[in-house]
């Protein structure tokens, strides 16, 4: 897994969001895996851009929720689904009945994922402690969808989305490693200087479960773009 590193993350937002109008234009019905938050953004704004410069009509996309956590009101601010909704769904008029959202009690995610073919291509983060989506230190190759208990460094990091630590919740739910690795292209983005720790033992360290993170190294379509200051120095 060679990182592609870029001088600005804009580079590479543009890079992934340009791949994503071209697979849509060429075959409409593209299902999408989605993150959330602060490392995808500038894609889903890019893409939003596209849809009105370029016309592209993205309504025959169908996209899967990676994670989101559990223990909220469905209408809190903070939640996974309204987060995609105002950032991806209704920028790019995707109607609610091609969104797919993960939640408590969910039962069928998995087999809703099959029954749409699989998912194309996968967009995912890294977390400061190697996750990917809510697969915290610990989680197996052959974890699937599942309820989670947050890693203390997942809770800090959303304690300023949520006005403080005491009101982020301690449980999610999250596709598996499996589930993830299932992805037909996975295209990974991780930003900042707070990423570079992490980022230089998801290249170097022994595949394994202490860094869910490194699992990605197995995928034979994988894209991963770091900008230069999550880039392990040489
Ligand atoms: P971030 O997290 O977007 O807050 O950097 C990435 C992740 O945890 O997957």
């Amino acid at each position: 897994m060679t990182p592609i590193v870029v001088a600005r993350r804009e580079e590479a937002e543009i890079a992934l969001a340009r791949e994503i109008v071209a697979l849509v234009q060429e075959r409409h019905r593209v299902v999408i895996g989605l993150a959330t938050g602060s490392t995808p953004v500038g894609v889903y704004r890019e893409l939003a851009r596209l849809r009105v410069q370029e016309d592209v009509d993205f309504g025959a996309v169908e996209t899967f929720n990676l994670d989101e956590y559990l223990d909220l009101p469905s209408d809190h601010l903070q939640t996974f689904a309204r987060w995609t909704r105002e950032h991806f769904h209704a920028p790019l008029r995707i109607s609610s009945e091609r969104a797919h959202f993960i939640e408590a009690g969910i039962d069928g995610y998995e087999q809703l994922i099959q029954d749409a073919g699989g998912i194309d291509l996968q967009i995912l983060g890294i977390g400061r402690n190697g996750h990917i989506a809510f697969n915290e230190p610990g989680s197996t190759r052959e974890s699937r969808t599942r309820e989670v208990e947050l890693h203390p460094w997942t809770r800090e990091d959303a304690a300023a989305a949520f006005g403080g630590l005491a009101t982020v919740p301690h449980r999610a739910i999250t596709m598996g490693v499996a589930t993830i690795l299932e992805a037909r292209r996975l295209r990974v983005l991780a930003f900042g200087s707070r990423k570079a720790e992490i980022m230089k033992r998801v290249l170097e360290d022994a595949i394994g479960p202490e860094v869910p993170a490194t699992f990605l190294r197995e995928h034979r379509d994988l894209v991963l773009w770091l900008d230069r200051e999550a880039a392990p120095k040489a």
